[in-house]
């Protein structure tokens, strides 16, 4: 059977086009697993606050992620939980960092402070990192294979359409806030 040539481009585009939008994302990005189960919610149940762990301090660096360390306060010996355990064994004994993989990392090139945002800006850490700090396990981490930038940077969704506010963080959602707030940038305030 011939079929006229535009209902047989239509019969061949649209599977081709399906085939592309589900598949180009799985070849896109690579998925790599974080080195330790940590569990934030554990740790609010606990009674311990957000700036335990991620802290501005008074000359305005920001803390980042804690170190071995301030986690060996608590979990300097083995116990009932494997994922302590291996915290004990493969970072506190042999005083390794956690080579945690940090979903918002931005380029080498941009410069992003803590301190205006939340000391002078007032925002919540879930405007930016969405309920984050509430998660059981740290979500996977989705690398992007030709740029190297994680994920989050463009945001779960290849149209970024329907994206809840803290989904992706690309240069054109910190000047739409910036602007938003009537803050004209200059490109040296966030590249360096
Ligand atoms: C006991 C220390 C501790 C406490 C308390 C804590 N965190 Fe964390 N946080 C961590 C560790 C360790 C990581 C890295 C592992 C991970 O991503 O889950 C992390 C990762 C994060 C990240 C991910 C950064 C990224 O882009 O990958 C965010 C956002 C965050 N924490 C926010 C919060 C918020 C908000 C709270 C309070 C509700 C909080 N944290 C309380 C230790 C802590
Ligand atoms: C205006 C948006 C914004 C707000 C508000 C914000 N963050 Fe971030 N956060 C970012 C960006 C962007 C990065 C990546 C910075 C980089 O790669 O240099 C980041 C990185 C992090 C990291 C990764 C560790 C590190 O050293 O890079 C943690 C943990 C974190 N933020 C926790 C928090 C917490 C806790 C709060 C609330 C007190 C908060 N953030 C508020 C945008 C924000
Ligand atoms: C102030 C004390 C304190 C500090 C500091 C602390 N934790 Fe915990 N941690 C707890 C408590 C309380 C629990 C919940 C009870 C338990 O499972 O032992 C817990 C539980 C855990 C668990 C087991 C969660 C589960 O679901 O099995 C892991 C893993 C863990 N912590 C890792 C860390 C890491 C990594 C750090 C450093 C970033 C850290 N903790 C810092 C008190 C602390
Ligand atoms: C409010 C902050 C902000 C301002 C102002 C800003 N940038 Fe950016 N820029 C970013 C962030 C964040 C990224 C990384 C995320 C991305 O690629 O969108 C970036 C990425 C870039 C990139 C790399 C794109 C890529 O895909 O790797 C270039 C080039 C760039 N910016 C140039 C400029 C120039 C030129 C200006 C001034 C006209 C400027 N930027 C102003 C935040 C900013
Ligand atoms: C949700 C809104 C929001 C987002 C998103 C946001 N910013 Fe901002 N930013 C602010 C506010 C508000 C201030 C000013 C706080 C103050 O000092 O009053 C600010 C200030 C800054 C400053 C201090 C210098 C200046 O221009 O005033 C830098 C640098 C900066 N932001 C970089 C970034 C970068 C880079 C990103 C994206 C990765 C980003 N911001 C995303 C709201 C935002």
């Amino acid at each position: 059977m011939k079929l006229p040539a535009p209902v047989s481009f239509a019969v061949g585009l649209v599977p081709a086009l399906a085939a592309g939008w589900l598949l180009f994302p799985r070849l896109l990005y690579r998925t790599e697993a974080q080195p330790l189960a940590f569990n934030h919610k554990a740790h609010a149940e606990g009674g311990m606050a957000c700036t335990d762990c991620h802290a501005v301090a008074e000359n305005g660096r920001f803390a980042g992620l804690p170190s071995t360390e301030s986690c060996a306060g608590c979990h300097a010996e083995k116990g009932e939980s494997k994922t302590i355990n291996a915290l004990v064994a493969s970072y506190v004994e042999p005083g390794r960092e956690v080579p945690w993989l940090v979903h918002a990392r931005q380029p080498d090139n941009v410069y992003f402070p803590h301190a205006p945002h939340v000391t002078t800006g007032k925002l919540a850490c879930t405007r930016c990192h969405g309920p984050e700090g509430e998660s059981t396990t740290p979500r996977a981490y989705q690398v992007n294979r030709l740029s190297g930038y994680s994920r989050d940077l463009w945001g779960p969704s290849m149209t970024r359409a329907g994206r809840k506010e803290w989904q992706g963080m690309k240069m054109s959602d910190c000047i739409h806030c910036h602007r938003a707030g009537g803050r004209e940038s200059a490109c040296l305030d966030c590249h360096k």
